[in-house]
C-alpha cells in the first residue's frame, strides 16, 4: 500500500495554492516596491509596514485576514541594480549578438573567479548543466551514478536521461544531504560518478564524499544549483561549483543569483573536460557544421549573461542578509518557547550555509502548512517525495523503507519564507503564526 505522503493531494491540498501565493504576491509588491522595483516612499520597511503590519494583526486576530508573508519576493531588491540592467538590455537590443558572444565570455569569467573554478561555461539551464555534465563524461547505457533521493528532481533525471541508473542513497539527517557512510555499499563495478547536492544551500560533506571518490576512481559531479557562495571556510578561495571534477550551477530565477528566465553554469578545472563540454554545448560543432560528437543545444542566452553579470556584485551582500534572516528566524523561535521539539531548526554543520532556503523539521507538517496558508504565509516543501519512490523510477525497483531517513524527512520538511529584503516585522508574522498554531 502507498504511503498516503506518496498522494499528490496529500501535501498539495496542504500548500498554498499558486494562484494564492501570486495574488498575495501582487499585494506585497505594491506596497513595497514602485514600477521601477524602487522600495516606495518611507517603505524600504514598508513591506515591513503596511504588509508586515497588516500579517501580523491577521495572525493576532487569528482571522487568516492579513496581507501575509509571500515565500518569495523577486523584485523587492531589483532597485540596486535595475538602471544596469536595463542600460544592458538596451545594448543587446541594439548588438544583434543575443546567443553566446562576449557578455556571456564576460560572464563565465567573472563567475569561474568568484566560484574558484579554473573554467566557467555558460548554459541554458542548471538541468542542462547536469545532463551536459554527464555527456561529457561519457556516461550512458550500463553505467550507475549515486545520487541522494531527497534532491530537486533534475539531480537523477539527468542521469536516466542519459540511459544510465541514478542509484538512490539516503541522506543525513541533520544536514539533509548525502550520508557519505553509506555511499560506498552503494558502489559497484558499474558505478561511474557521485553527485554530492547541496540543498537549501549547506555544503554536503566534500571532504568525505572527495575521499570516498579517490578510494573508488570515481568523478563528482557537484550539483551545486542552491549553494552559489557557499564556502568551506569563509576564507576559501573556492566554493560551490568547484569542488567536483565537473560542477553544476542554476540560475533559476528563485535561486539566490537568479536571472530573469532559465540559465545554468557548467565549472571544471580540468582543460580537456571544459574543451569537450564547450563542444558539447553547441552540439559538437567546431568549426561551423563541423560535428566531432553528438551534443545538444545547451547555450545560454547573451541577456541571461549580462543580468547576472550585473547582479554578481551584489551576491556577497545578498547571502550576508540571508544569514541575518536566518538567525533572525533562530531568535524569534528561541523567543517564541514552543512545546520542545515541536520545530527543529536548521543545524549548520559544513562550512558557511548561504540558506537558499530555511527549513524546518515539523511532525505535523501538514496539519501547519494548512494553518500557514490560511493567514496567507508563504511557505514551501522541498521535497515531498524522495527520488526513489518517484513513479517515474519505479522501473529500478525502488520501495518504501530503502532510504527510511529521507522518507521521514519529506514528511517534515517546511521552508518559510526567506529572501534577502525579509523584514524583522514579516518574520514576526511568520513565527507568531507558527506559535498560534502549536498553541491551539
Ligand atoms: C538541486 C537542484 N538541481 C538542479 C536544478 C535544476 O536547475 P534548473 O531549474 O536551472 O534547470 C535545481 C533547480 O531548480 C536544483 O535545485
Amino acid at each position: 500500500m502507498e504511503a498516503a505522503w506518496l498522494d499528490p493531494q496529500a501535501t498539495l491540498t496542504a500548500t498554498v495554492p499558486q494562484g494564492e501565493y501570486t495574488r498575495t504576491f501582487g499585494r506585497i509588491h505594491a506596497v513595497a516596491a514602485d514600477a521601477a522595483g524602487r522600495p516606495a516612499h518611507g517603505k524600504a520597511a514598508g513591506m515591513a509596514g503596511s504588509a508586515g503590519t497588516a500579517a501580523a494583526s491577521g495572525v493576532a486576530g487569528g482571522s487568516g485576514a492579513g496581507v501575509g508573508v509571500p515565500a518569495l519576493n523577486l523584485v523587492a531588491g531589483m532597485h540596486a541594480y535595475r538602471d544596469a540592467l536595463l542600460r544592458e538590455l538596451t545594448a543587446i537590443c541594439d548588438s544583434g549578438q543575443y546567443i553566446l558572444g562576449e557578455r556571456v565570455a564576460r560572464f563565465e569569467a567573472a563567475l569561474a573567479d568568484y566560484c574558484g573554478a579554473r573554467h566557467a561555461l555558460g548554459v541554458s539551464s542548471g538541468t542542462d548543466a547536469l545532463l551536459l555534465a554527464m555527456m561529457t563524461l561519457g556516461i550512458g547505457p550500463g553505467d550507475e551514478v549515486i545520487v541522494p533521493t531527497f534532491t530537486f528532481f533534475a539531480s537523477g533525471g539527468c542521469v536516466a536521461r542519459l540511459g544510465a541508473k541514478p542509484v538512490f542513497c539516503d541522506i543525513d539527517e541533520s544536514t539533509f544531504n548525502i550520508d557519505v557512510a553509506r555511499i560506498e555499499p552503494l558502489i559497484t563495478p558499474r558505478t561511474r560518478a557521485i553527485m554530492p547536492v547541496h540543498l537549501y544551500g549547506q555544503l554536503a560533506d566534500m571532504p568525505g564524499v572527495r575521499a570516498v571518490a579517490k578510494r573508488h576512481s570515481l568523478r563528482i559531479i557537484e550539483d551545486a544549483a542552491q549553494a552559489i557562495g557557499a564556502r568551506l571556510a569563509a576564507s576559501d578561495r573556492r566554493g560551490a561549483g568547484a569542488f567536483g571534477d565537473l560542477n553544476c550551477l542554476s540560475f533559476y530565477p528563485t535561486k539566490n543569483l537568479g536571472a530573469i528566465g532559465d540559465a545554468g553554469m557548467l565549472l571544471t578545472d580540468d582543460d580537456a573536460l571544459f574543451e569537450r563540454a564547450r563542444l558539447l554545448r553547441t552540439h559538437g560543432e567546431s568549426p561551423k557544421y563541423y560535428h566531432h560528437m553528438i551534443g545538444g543545444n545547451f547555450r545560454i542566452d547573451a541577456l541571461q549573461a549580462a543580468i547576472l553579470h550585473v547582479k554578481l556584485p551584489h551576491l556577497e551582500d545578498w547571502t550576508a542578509r540571508r544569514r541575518e534572516v536566518a538567525a533572525r528566524y533562530r531568535t524569534l523561535f528561541a523567543q517564541a518557547e514552543l512545546p520542545a521539539g515541536a520545530v527543529r531548526l536548521p543545524v549548520e554543520r559544513c562550512g558557511s550555509h548561504v540558506y537558499h532556503q530555511f527549513v524546518l523539521r515539523v511532525e505535523r507538517r501538514d496539519a501547519l502548512l494548512r494553518h500557514l496558508a490560511e493567514r496567507k504565509i508563504g511557505c514551501g516543501v522541498y521535497y515531498p517525495v524522495p527520488l526513489h519512490v518517484q513513479k517515474c523510477f519505479a522501473y529500478l525497483g525502488g520501495k518504501l523503507g530503502d532510504c527510511p531517513v529521507a522518507e521521514r524527512i519529506a514528511s517534515e520538511v517546511l521552508a518559510l519564507p526567506m529572501y534577502p529584503e525579509l523584514t524583522e516585522v514579516q518574520q514576526q508574522a511568520v513565527v507568531a503564526a507558527i506559535a498560534e498554531f502549536f498553541r491551539e
